[in-house]
């Protein structure tokens, strides 16, 4: 016997490792959620990317229109077309639209009689026949817009171009 003596130690249990236990239906999953997150932020930058080459523009309808016959304006008159707050002035055979919008303030221009034959209600702009401002706030004329003569013989106004007052549409009989 040994008495006295402690038994020999016996040396310490080194831990054995334990080979990791990988859930792989759970990385799966994990990994699938985090390509298509991936894949989503990439898609969304690239729309956004694409869209931001797209201007963000609003396109109007076209202000040309067809404004009847010649003849249906009797000479020496400025006949008013209240849709398009326009004017047409006829003068023998020539032809020319004048914008019936105030540019003081956007009111529609009345014809009165006396040397001014425009007048705007609204703050009592008066216009002369050349459309020129000639008393009042506004700060400048009426417009005139381009008229041309289509095929079928109807006159054509652009609402879209401005001309000069001269710029007149002359018919030949
Ligand atoms: S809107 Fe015509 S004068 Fe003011």
């Amino acid at each position: 016997m040994n008495k006295g003596h402690s038994p020999p130690a016996t040396p310490a249990a080194t831990p054995v490792p334990q080979p990791y236990h990988r859930d792989s239906r759970r990385d799966f999953i994990w990994l699938t959620l985090g390509w298509l997150a991936s894949l989503f932020a990439l898609a969304a930058s690239g729309f956004a990317t694409l869209r931001s080459l797209v201007p963000n523009v609003l396109y109007e309808p076209s202000r040309r229109f067809k404004a009847g016959r010649p003849g249906d304006y009797p000479d020496d008159t400025a006949t008013f077309i209240e849709e398009v707050r326009l004017f047409i002035v006829r003068k023998g055979n020539s032809y020319r639209a004048m914008s019936g919008i105030c540019p003081h303030l956007g009111c529609t221009v009345n014809p009165t009689v006396g040397k001014y034959p425009f007048l705007c209600p609204c703050h009592g702009s008066h216009f002369d026949p050349n459309g020129a401002v000639v008393s009042g706030p506004s700060p400048r004329g009426l417009a005139w817009h381009l008229v041309s003569l289509s095929k079928d013989g109807r006159l054509v106004v652009d609402m879209d171009q401005t001309v000069t007052h001269d710029k007149t549409l002359v018919i030949k009989a």
